[in-house]
């Protein structure tokens, strides 16, 4: 089933009509009795996991129903099943903090679209099985030039490194302000936000603690290539020899003291994770002294609107290099949940899609 054009309404082939976003007035296929699902409960401390068969019955609350084609692994998918990781809100719990696919009933019906962020995946049954429910305000139609496939090959890491790139532009970033530092590289954020400079025009200095994903990083578009030892380690002055004109930071911890001490007069840190730790300790001076901004950056609460626009660039102007042969690769859904502790342990690998429906 194809998507609709906007600003075209028309008739189906159902017979149904559609009119742009306020969607199709009739029904596709019912949704099976039971469908495959992996689902994550906590017990005792622990966290069982496993592909069982779901009843529609057992889809939480929502106005939309969507066949999930395909959905993607994030590192916040591996903390949701982890018995620390303190993400998931509800048990049982279908994880998945993204997917795409095909609203069967609903607002829209028959349109592709992408749904991540608010309680996806952590408090509301999310991608990791084949039908999901959701509201119809988590709902963003898949843009023209994408497929559901290279959305989830973006997935929720590929919107939050567009999101930071968008939020360093947004203060003034240009392609010839110099170098920009990308911190976690080899990882999903990391290695889409490389991709997304390199292809606008910017000199991209990749931090990794992976030697072995030099050739990968270069790939897509890494002009050099920093060790972890070098970028995670506290700077021993909160001023150091100024480097960068921004920096990509989904790390945190030390890795963004590294960051702030080290970036130019009037640039700006675009910090979005914490894999290096949640804490950091720096001094106002790179914000006072040098003008230096550092940027929050949240894909989960993003206003829908905002949200919209940037998956509409990540089609066009943000589209990263290496989207459709080096960032991404793919795993069944019954592959999951082993490589969920791959995840955690650091040693992800640019971005992972789960083939789910298909
Ligand atoms: N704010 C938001 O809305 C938002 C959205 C998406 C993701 N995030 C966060 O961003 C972070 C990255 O997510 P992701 O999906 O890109 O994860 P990912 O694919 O698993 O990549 C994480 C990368 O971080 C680096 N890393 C791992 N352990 C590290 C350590 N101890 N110290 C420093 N770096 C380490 C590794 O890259 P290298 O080996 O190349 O250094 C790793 O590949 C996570 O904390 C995630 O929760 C936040």
């Amino acid at each position: 089933m194809g998507r609709i054009p906007r600003g075209v309404i028309r008739e189906s082939s159902h017979g149904g009509e559609y009119a742009p976003w306020v969607g199709r007035v009739d029904r596709m296929a019912p949704i099976p009795e039971t469908f495959r699902a992996l689902v994550a409960e906590q017990r005792d401390g622990e966290v069982d996991r496993g592909l069982r068969e779901l009843s529609a019955g057992e889809l939480p609350e929502g106005d939309v129903t969507v066949r999930v084609r395909f959905s993607s692994v994030n590192y916040k998918d591996a903390l949701a099943v982890s018995p620390k990781g303190r993400v998931a809100r509800t048990s049982p719990l279908v994880p998945g903090i993204d997917l795409a696919g095909e609203v069967v009933d609903g607002e829209g019906t028959g349109r592709e679209v992408i749904v991540h962020g608010y309680d996806l995946g952590v408090a509301h049954h999310g991608g990791y099985a084949e039908y999901a429910r959701v509201p119809s305000d988590w709902v963003v139609p898949l843009p023209d030039g994408l497929s559901a496939r290279q959305a989830m090959a973006l997935g929720t890491a590929g919107y939050t490194a567009a999101y930071s790139i968008v939020q360093l532009e947004d203060r003034g970033l240009r392609p010839d302000d110099g170098p920009v530092l990308v911190l976690g590289a080899s990882g999903g954020v990391g290695s889409t936000a490389v991709g997304i400079l390199a292809r606008r025009g910017y000199e991209v200095h990749a931090s990794t603690g992976k030697a072995e994903e030099a050739d990968f990083l270069r790939e897509l578009g890494a002009a050099q290539i920093l060790a972890r030892e070098e970028t995670g380690r506290q700077p021993e002055r909160p001023l150091q020899k100024t480097r960068w004109a921004a920096a990509v930071d989904p790390v945190g911890g030390a890795a963004t003291a590294f960051a702030l001490s080290t970036t130019r007069y009037g640039g700006a840190v675009a910090l979005s994770g914490m894999t290096g730790g949640a804490e950091f300790t720096s001094s106002v001076f790179p914000l006072i002294l040098r003008n230096v901004a550092l940027l929050g950056v949240d894909s989960v609460g993003t206003p829908l609107d905002v949200r919209r626009q940037v998956w509409e660039r990540l089609a066009d102007d943000l589209r990263p290099r290496g989207l459709d042969e080096a960032i991404a690769r793919e795993i069944e859904l019954d592959a999951v949940d082993p490589f969920l502790d791959e995840i955690l342990a650091g040693r992800g690998r640019g971005r992972t899609v789960v083939k789910v429906g298909g």
